[in-house]
């Protein structure tokens, strides 16, 4: 059923209406959801366990690059009783995620990232007051505690800008690849973009990768369902989220591994 205008919201409409065109002229819906960090910090760690050297981290649809920071935030795991926790005990940020089954591999540290870029073929410049406020515009109002995080992520980036490529997906992920540093180890990341690429542009990402002559460690969090080479089984769904591993390139044959299924914004977390 349809609801009527409530005369408030007509009114700011009308008395805005210049902004308004302006904005719907020149604006996409852009998010940047910084709770998936929670997550994020997971492949990280498992990345580093399984490759054993530093990491070079292309995060690729990454918005505004808040979650570049990842391993500048804390991050408490509510596993049963127990809270373990990871990252700095003075970080600006502090995120909790309550771990529903299976048992992460929780480090008290985040692991060594020596290098990092995020791809995006509509960044936004967070150090920009404008541009950060687009993204707080597109949050809903009625979940304060992401504004509330991401205001925090918005203030450490200022601190710490996360430096990003503004490009699509496949040019920017050919320009960061040649970019990473021979003594790393490589991991791509994607949460919540692979669901908005078209097949042919997955296609070539995933064959870019499955070329690189180095191996590239792919963790995706994404709707269930949408990452073809994961074999999910489980129902597909449009809000939770599967959390997955592909590795692939270093001339050697693709291997994936369904890792568990978290909250979209990383609430929480069921680790097979
Ligand atoms: C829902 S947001 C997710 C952002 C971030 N990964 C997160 O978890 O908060 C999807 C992002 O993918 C980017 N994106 C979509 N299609 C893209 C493409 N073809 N190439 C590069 N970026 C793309 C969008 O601009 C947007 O920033």
């Amino acid at each position: 059923m349809d609801e009527p205008v409530t005369p408030a919201f007509a009114d700011l409409v009308v008395t805005n209406r210049a902004a308004i065109d302006e904005l719907l002229r020149t604006r996409r819906t852009q998010t940047n959801e910084v709770g998936r960090a929670a997550i994020l910090a997971l492949m990280l760690s498992d990345a580093s366990k399984r490759a054993k050297r530093p990491l070079a981290w292309i995060d690729l649809g990454a918005s505004g690059g808040l979650n570049l920071n990842t391993d500048h935030f804390r991050i408490e795991y509510k596993v049963g009783e127990r809270v373990l926790t990871t990252g700095p005990a003075n970080a600006g940020l502090t995120l909790q995620c309550e771990v529903r089954s299976g048992s992460p591999d929780i480090a008290p540290a985040h692991p060594p990232v020596s290098w990092r870029v995020g791809i995006d073929r509509a960044p936004i410049d967070v150090t920009n007051a404008a541009e950060a406020r687009w993204l707080q515009a597109c949050l809903w109002p009625s979940q304060p505690e992401r504004q509330a995080r991401l205001t925090t992520a918005i203030e450490i980036a200022n601190r710490m800008p996360p430096r990003l490529i503004a490009a699509e997906a496949v040019d920017g992920l050919a320009n960061a690849m040649a970019q990473v540093p021979a003594d790393t180890a490589l991991v791509v990341t994607t949460s919540w973009v692979w669901f908005y690429l078209p097949e042919p542009t997955r296609q070539a990402v995933l064959a870019m990768m499955a070329a690189s002559d180095r191996r590239v460690r792919w963790y995706s969090l994404e709707a269930a369902g949408v990452v073809n080479e994961l074999g999910y089984e489980g129902e597909p769904s449009v809000i939770d989220s599967v959390v997955g591993r592909v590795e692939l390139g270093g001339g050697e044959p693709i291997e994936a591994a369904v890792l568990g299924r978290s909250h979209p914004h990383g609430a929480w977390l069921e680790w097979c």
